[in-house]
């Protein structure tokens, strides 16, 4: 839907008055490389997605928030003067987690009317809920506030939202990408000292194809806590001897000398794949600052057999379009992007070979798993924004 679409629904479903709405947008994203590392200070390389949440949205004169999103076509009605006590429904705690967190920090917020409209896939594992939270956070802080927002702290305060608001306990990483998205590069971002930067993705005649299995994720939520709770353990057990705060800080050669710290065979290899998935983030970048696109795949190949037999986050689909992914000529690298449990893949298609690659990959997925897959080629964009209306 094109803006002058949305701002008739606008009308339509909050009227006219001499208020002037305003645009704002934010992201979903793709991880490259670097999975499960953000909640262990490690390090990620994701990028913003050209999908992702648009908003339009005026000031009222109370402290009403009226939300209303273009597919449910549903007018949820909060009052910030009372946000908790809308904390269990069912659409709009994204949203209100967010304008509670504005005010903790200190910022001036005040009722509004919003339509959203939301272009990421929903469940696949490309933060839709990121570049809702992001989208709602920009919106909000930009209408009552002067300055512009430090995206940064929208980030953190996107991720408070989701962590104490929504209750699922992630990572800084997806809120980060879908703020401080930039277009046609990836972030790399070291999640323990927040320092980041742009890399410039020069794919040459390739393209980012990204798969989705179209699996459920009904167990997504509790397997994640539960990696992040093993991720702990392991810690503490290196920490008897070792003066670390966080496995990010954990090199290879250190881990291989100590690792034997670590009693329990999963946990071992829970801190095996943050160990090592972080060293493929720091090589990744360096080959691609280099223009080695194929290292870079190489990277990703690993980097999924990881998560697949370390970390035991992928499942028979993702494994299934990893495979089938792999058996194409012009591919050059594929992994599971994302929490894992069912979601998409990420890979790297000569842009000759994508016909084959959606027509092959998606008749031998189908036939393994009685799943239809959807592919999806994006252009990597900037993060959240004002669109001028
Ligand atoms: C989800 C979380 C992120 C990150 C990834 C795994 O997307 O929201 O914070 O932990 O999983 O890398």
């Amino acid at each position: 839907m094109e803006i002058k679409d949305l701002l008739k629904v606008f009308e339509e479903v909050y009227g006219k008055t001499d208020k002037k709405i305003r645009c704002f947008f934010s992201s979903g994203r793709v991880n490259l490389i670097g999975e499960h590392t953000d909640y262990n200070g490690g390090y990620v390389f994701p990028a913003a997605l050209n999908v992702g949440t648009t908003i339009l949205i005026r000031k009222r004169d109370d402290s009403k928030i009226r939300l209303y999103a273009t597919d449910l076509k549903e007018l949820v009605e909060a009052d910030i003067e009372n946000i908790d006590s809308y904390k269990s429904i069912k659409w709009g705690n994204y949203q209100l987690g967010v304008i509670k967190e504005l005010m903790n920090s200190g910022y001036n917020v005040g009722g509004a009317d919003m339509l959203f409209h939301d272009t990421v896939p929903h469940g696949a594992g490309l933060s839709s809920s990121a570049a809702i939270e992001c989208a709602t956070g920009i919106a909000i802080y930009s209408i009552f506030n002067e300055k512009p927002i430090d995206k940064v702290a929208l980030s953190f305060i996107c991720q408070r939202a989701e962590n104490r608001f929504v209750g699922v306990n992630c990572g800084i990483m997806d809120q980060f990408a879908s703020s401080l998205g930039k277009k046609d590069h990836a972030i790399f971002l070291n999640t323990r000292t927040m320092e980041y930067k742009y890399v410039p993705l020069k794919l040459g005649d390739y393209k980012i194809v990204v798969s989705n299995t179209n699996k459920k994720r009904s167990l997504a939520s509790s397997k994640y806590n539960e990696r992040r709770e093993e991720c702990e353990k392991g810690l503490k057990m290196l920490q008897k001897k070792l003066t670390i705060s966080c496995l990010g800080e954990l090199d290879r050669d250190t881990f291989e000398k100590y690792k034997n710290l670590i009693e329990n065979e999963t946990i071992l290899k829970r801190v095996r794949h943050v160990v090592y998935e972080n060293d493929r983030v720091l090589k990744s970048v360096e080959v691609l600052e280099k223009g080695n696109l194929v290292s870079f795949g190489k990277l990703m190949i690993d980097s999924h057999i990881s998560l697949r037999d370390d970390y035991e986050v992928t499942g028979f689909e993702l494994d299934t379009l990893f495979e089938e992914a792999l058996e194409i000529d012009g591919v050059i690298g594929s992994r599971m992007t994302g929490a894992g449990f069912g979601g998409c893949t990420v890979s790297i298609v000569h842009k000759d070979a994508i016909d084959e690659f959606i027509k092959k990959v998606g008749e031998n997925y189908y036939q393994k798993t009685s799943l239809k897959p959807d592919f999806y080629i994006f252009d990597i964009d900037d993060g959240a924004r004002e669109i001028e209306i």
